[in-house]
């Protein structure tokens, strides 16, 4: 195996696609283009979706480049091995040119040929789409790798959930995929671990989309006419493995970046885990916003959108480096490392050098200027607290008058084991600004748009469980409060004065899986907001929805206005189950469910 640095990593990605025909496209802007829907580019194929739906690439058939990602929704994760909200997808795609056979034996030849990256072949393992009602099992992709030398026993067919990308909308291109991971030598976990298992002795680098299939409004799946290949390969990661590195933040990318801190700090990285931790905060945060700040299409810290993202990564930055005792104007010095990181891959950090550090610069003192009082006025309110949430007018003032972002002041009120009311806190924010940034908040919260199977899954069963619960509970009144969605489990907030009996709760999920069972089409309609109340669609008719609607209906279960993804049909979704009731605020109840695979 090579031990090769990012910069040579880069390049010889390029190189060897360019010598199969590719042209070598440059990393597109992270702030998407004529794309609402998410707030920064999270994939090399983002910017490419126009082509992948049949649009003429100006420069062919065959391309590749690295692309710069921002993914916030881990930003709670950063500090461990390998989370990081700014990453480089390395991606070959094929606009209705090549397919598997030659997707595939590139990406075996990439991974292990000497000339290349040179990993021992037994060291990798391998996952194919195991096939459902819509696409047959993958064993195009499955023959392919046996053909290149792989064992049997390092092929493994996974679901829909592991081994399918797309579509972001309800409709759109989408396919099996097939994944590459790598043994980190770790042990197993039990007998039946194995590369969908998140132990992390799999580790995965890389993904083949095969984007054959045109998913339907009434769910079925077309095949397509032109046939893409999309790929990405994390860069961080594989250098982590290619360098024998137990964390991305032990490569040679953020080497320099730490030695900074610690100059600034007179601390070691790895002086203690919470100095460790602080330290890989610092770092992170501070390479994302150079390359937010950096960024063709230029953004700076606000209360809105990008901006508040920016700024939220800004002052956690800001509080981690005062814990490892940085002065006032480190960040700024920490930013300029970045860009000596970077330059020469990415000269936008370059031009835009002054405005990166002068904005960094202006965030540390606008943020300086009330942080320390915030803190006081944090300290005060938590010791004489009479119950262990925080009031939302509370948190809100900590917004208003200290500029703490609500997730700041959740996470020090986690930190000390208190929670803080959200619901409140959104009514006090909403009471005080009109036209609020709410709608950033809330897109930050929960992410970026996640255009998973699982995740639009789960958005389908949060419609069925909110019917549900109106059914059971013979209350109309009951309307979502809030609502938090992850690849893993949903989050559902509504109006309720008491806390649901074992057997309602029951009822609740048997309305559901009565639901899944009954396998009902998922239709999506666009209507005007009016339309939709006429129809007794329910939903949250705040002013975040603009003239047109999109009414999800689940006929005769559910009628509802959302922003979407969903499922295409309620038998997609599994077996529902909720994992845990309880209060959130005063007369605000707040249900956790999973979708579990039968
Ligand atoms: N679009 C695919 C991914 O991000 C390659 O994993």
């Amino acid at each position: 195996m090579k031990d090769l640095t990012s910069r040579e990593l880069r390049s010889l990605y390029l190189e060897f696609f360019k010598s199969k025909g590719h042209k070598v496209i440059p990393s597109a802007s992270l702030i998407p283009e004529n794309d609402p829907t998410v707030l920064f580019t999270t994939a090399g194929m983002h910017p490419l979706v126009p082509y992948l739906l049949g649009e003429k690439h100006p420069q062919g058939t065959r391309l590749t480049d690295v692309q710069k990602c921002v993914r916030t929704g881990d930003i709670d994760e950063v500090g461990d091995a390998s989370h990081c909200t700014f990453f480089e997808m390395l991606g070959n795609w094929s606009l209705g040119d090549y397919f598997k056979e030659e997707a595939i034996s590139w990406s075996f030849e990439f991974l292990t040929d000497e000339k290349w990256l040179g990993i021992p072949k037994d060291k990798l393992y391998f996952t194919c789409f195991e096939g459902d009602e819509n696409a047959p099992k993958d064993t195009e992709s499955h023959d392919i790798w046996r053909r290149c030398g792989v064992e049997e026993d390092h092929i493994f067919y996974l679901s829909k959930k592991h081994n399918w990308w797309g579509p972001a909308g309800i409709t759109g291109p989408c396919g099996p995929d097939t994944e590459m991971f790598i043994d980190t030598g770790k042990p197993k976990c039990s007998e039946n671990c194995d590369p969908s298992c998140s132990c992390g002795k799999y580790l995965e680098i890389w993904n083949d989309v095969f984007m054959q299939y045109n998913k339907t409004e009434d769910g079925t799946f077309v095949p397509l006419a032109h046939k893409n290949v999309d790929t990405g390969m994390g860069l961080d990661r594989t250098i982590s493995i290619l360098q024998g590195k137990e964390s991305v933040y032990d490569t040679d990318v953020f080497s320099s970046i730490l030695d900074k801190i610690s100059e600034l700090s007179g601390k070691h990285y790895k002086d203690d885990e919470d100095t460790m931790k602080a330290f890989r905060i610092v770092a992170d945060h501070v390479r994302c916003s150079t390359f937010i700040l950096g960024d063709e299409k230029g953004v700076t810290p606000s209360n809105v959108d990008q901006g508040y993202v920016l700024r939220r990564l800004l002052r956690r930055a800001i509080r981690f480096s005062m814990k490892l005792g940085i002065a006032a104007g480190g960040l700024p010095k920490i930013a300029e490392t970045v860009i000596e990181q970077y330059k020469d891959v990415y000269p936008e950090l370059l031009d835009n050098r002054e405005k990166i550090l002068t904005e960094i610069s202006l965030e540390e003192e606008r943020f300086s200027k009330t942080i320390n009082q915030g803190m006081k006025e944090f300290d005060k309110l938590v010791k004489y607290l009479k119950t262990n949430e925080i009031p939302g007018k509370s948190a809100f003032r900590l917004y208003d008058t200290f500029g703490f972002p609500l997730e700041f002041t959740m996470e020090l009120a986690k930190e000390n084991g208190f929670t803080v009311d959200e619901q409140g806190y959104a009514e006090a924010f909403r009471k005080h600004q009109e036209k609020s940034s709410e709608g950033a908040t809330q897109r930050f919260k929960g992410g970026l748009a996640d255009n998973s199977v699982a995740t639009a899954r789960l958005h389908t069963a949060t419609h069925l469980l909110n019917a549900g619960l109106r059914n059971v509970l013979k209350d109309d009144s009951i309307q979502q409060k809030g609502s938090n969605i992850t690849a893993e489990r949903l989050r559902f907030d509504f109006n309720f004065p008491r806390p649901l009996t074992d057997e309602e709760k029951q009822k609740v999920e048997d309305f559901v899986n009565e639901a899944i069972k009954a396998d009902v089409p998922v239709v999506c309609t666009e209507m005007t907001l009016e339309e939709a109340k006429e129809q007794n669609a329910i939903g949250v008719f705040g002013s975040k929805y603009g003239e047109l609607v999109k009414v999800y209906n689940i006929e005769g279960w559910s009628k509802e206005i959302c922003g979407g993804p969903h499922a295409s049909r309620t038998g997609e979704l599994g077996r529902f189950k909720i994992v845990k009731e309880q209060s959130s605020s005063a007369g605000v109840r707040r249900i956790r469910g999973i979708l579990e695979e039968v």
